[in-house]
């Protein structure tokens, strides 16, 4: 795992930082937090600011972890039984803002409209209605590992995941690419703009398909592409062979890690796929609770479908 552990020093650096951002913007929703969050990322510790680009520039893993930041249970109150119901804004605007801080040294926030009330920073926790369903806010059934938003171009480059709890040591599987060992006939077929992607279920306004490559980038290190889930059976034996090749792949090496309260976790959404384990939620305000967000490196990919330059919202 690339991984940092946070300093007494640096948390000492940190925390007046993010208190300081929560005085002056009471959210991180607010454009203006939104606009001024790569500059005061500037602010945070040197060795941490070092970790991160390291992280987005030479992709030493698939994944970082950088923990350390201290999580007041009592604080933080219940865990929310719907992200609709975010607690008055206060009990975790300093926790939101240190993960938004952490992922604008790797680029800018996007949201979609139609996903979460079009929010940046997502509350993932189980909720009673989804319990047996294969979504975030499930439970009962694991999350099967996906490249987050396959299915469009401009979806983000990384998903950032901040822990409030999580009791039950859930894990957050994933499958790092650069791990999984490739066939090199099978890495030429998936090379190929053969496979339809399809809009998973939280972009249900959406149902045309893009026919593009599995793997791109470079065949000895390749960038990855693939939710089978949401993906056109192909037409032909030998896509059908190397899809299937891959999904057995991946099945094989796909780990994961429970994160602790205040561990945040970086997923390179091109070189890893992730999803999350299986759990019996109690609803009683003490389940596994996580923040989300999901970061572009270059927004002007989705420039056609958002308002203004820095808008972050995909319409
Ligand atoms: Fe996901």
């Amino acid at each position: 795992m690339h991984r940092l552990e946070l300093t007494d020093e640096e948390l000492g650096a940190i925390r007046p930082l993010v208190k300081e951002v929560a005085s002056r913007h009471g959210s991180v929703e607010e454009a203006d937090f939104l606009d001024n969050a790569n500059t005061y990322a500037q602010e945070l510790p040197r060795r941490l600011r070092a970790f991160l680009n390291t992280f987005r520039l030479a992709e030493p893993r698939g994944v970082c972890l950088i923990s350390g930041y201290p999580v007041d249970d009592a604080k933080i109150g219940k865990t929310p039984p719907h992200w609709r119901k975010k607690p008055d804004g206060s009990s975790t605007t300093e926790e939101e803002i240190f993960l938004n801080l952490c992922g604008a040294l790797l680029g800018d926030a996007i949201a979609w409209s139609h996903q979460r009330g079009g929010l940046i920073c997502q509350d993932l926790m189980p909720i009673k209605v989804h319990e047996s369903k294969m979504i975030g806010s499930g439970s009962e059934r694991a999350l099967v590992w996906h490249t987050e938003d396959a299915r469009y171009s401009y979806r983000g480059d990384y998903i950032g995941l901040m822990c409030m709890r999580n009791p039950d040591a859930v894990r957050t599987t994933f499958a790092l690419i650069d791990e999984v060992p490739l066939d090199p006939e099978q890495v030429d077929v998936l090379f190929e703009p053969r496979f339809v992607f399809r809009p998973d279920p939280s972009h249900p306004s959406d149902s045309e398909g893009e026919k593009a490559p599995v793997l791109f980038g470079d065949p000895k290190s390749p960038y990855i592409r693939f939710d089978p889930y949401c993906m056109d059976r192909p037409e032909t034996e030998e896509t059908q062979t190397a899809m299937d090749y891959l999904i057995r792949a991946v099945d094989e090496n796909l780990t994961g890690v429970a994160l602790l309260p205040g561990e945040c976790l970086f997923i390179d959404n091109y070189k890893a796929v992730h999803g999350r384990s299986s759990f019996k939620a109690r609803f009683d305000g003490t389940d596994r609770w996580l923040k989300r967000i999901n970061i572009a490196r270059d927004l002007r990919k989705s420039r056609g479908v958002r308002k203004a330059p820095a808008s972050r919202v995909i319409l």
